[in-house]
């Protein structure tokens, strides 16, 4: 018995809410084949793509791990499965890679057995992965990774997670440089305490994007697209930040910012024509400093 499966890349935070925004794309994104075997145990049999970066011991690796921790809760530790990983988007990149590799083990390993589980409750099994990626179990890479479109993680303790309904037409640009930057490294320059005048800011464009995604309004989309706590510090780490972000809004996007921990950007806009002109115009602004990027346009 065998299962393939795929799960996609995902833009975490989306400017205003750290760790509590995230929604998928069509592209890029990991890929998973999972084979029972008879002898028992999760095994990392092959990884192709990551250039040999990523551990191949199974208590060490996304996937792995999240895979181990399913079978252990669901008293299934007799299963044996062999793992094969195609990573088939960069590390470090911000676009939730090892939430991926985490989300497509669980999912696939969940199927394989006839779905003992709905799979809303794979949520912690993938979260695990992310501990041991990143240091922190946070969920707005690896919810909207497994459950599709834009997810509100309401609460972490105890795990409450809400789909949100998104504008029929509403376009995501990723514009991934070719740097990289360690999420580890990223949580920890951020300050632990937050201003009462910059929590009320905050705050306002939370709920304003909420809103404006439901109604929808794209006014209020593009107006609550500002983060005044995490972006200015996170942003040092990315060259060019601000000349990418302007070249974005000069080109008519609603709204950009870091995606996840960076170093990738993202940028909303109405339409697709906007978010192509959007994606070439933040390439170009990288490029000025010689930075290269790939650019993913998906529909949200
Ligand atoms: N919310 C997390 C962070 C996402 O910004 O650190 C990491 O991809």
């Amino acid at each position: 018995d065998s299962i393939t499966v795929f799960a996609p890349a995902t833009v975490a935070n989306v400017a205003c809410g750290f760790d509590i925004f995230g929604f998928a794309v069509d592209n890029p994104g990991d890929q998973i084949t999972l084979t029972i075997s008879p002898e028992p145990g999760v095994r990392i049999k092959d990884i192709i793509g990551d250039e040999g970066r990523l551990p191949r011991e199974t208590g060490r690796n996304t996937a792995g791990i999240a895979i181990q921790t399913y079978l252990k809760q669901i008293n299934r530790t007799d299963i044996g499965v062999d793992v094969i990983l195609r990573k088939q988007m960069p590390l470090g990149s911000g676009l939730g890679s090892s939430a991926a590799s985490a989300v497509a083990g669980v999912y696939a390993i969940n199927e394989l057995l006839g779905r003992p589980l709905p799979i809303v409750k794979l949520l912690p099994f993938a979260m695990e992965g992310e501990r041991i990626a990143c240091g922190s179990a946070h969920a707005d890479n690896v919810a909207p990774s497994l459950l599709g479109g834009f997810v509100v993680i309401r609460s972490y303790q105890p795990l409450d997670v809400v789909r949100i309904e998104t504008p029929a037409t509403l376009f995501c640009t990723l514009v991934h440089p070719d740097i990289e930057v360690n999420t580890k490294d990223a949580r920890f320059i951020l300050k632990n305490e937050v201003s009462l005048k910059n929590t009320i800011t905050q705050m306002g464009n939370v709920a304003g994007l909420i809103a404006g995604l439901m109604t929808p309004d794209y006014g209020l989309i593009s107006r609550s697209l500002v983060d005044v706590i995490i972006e200015p510090v996170r942003s040092i780490l990315i060259p060019e930040f601000n000349e990418v972000k302007q070249a974005a809004l000069a080109n008519g996007a609603l709204g950009c910012s870091i995606s996840g921990s960076g170093p990738s950007m993202f940028a909303l806009s109405r339409d697709i024509q906007t978010a192509e002109k959007v994606g070439a115009a933040m390439q170009q602004a990288f490029l000025s400093v010689g930075i290269t990027s790939e650019t993913y346009v998906s529909e949200i």
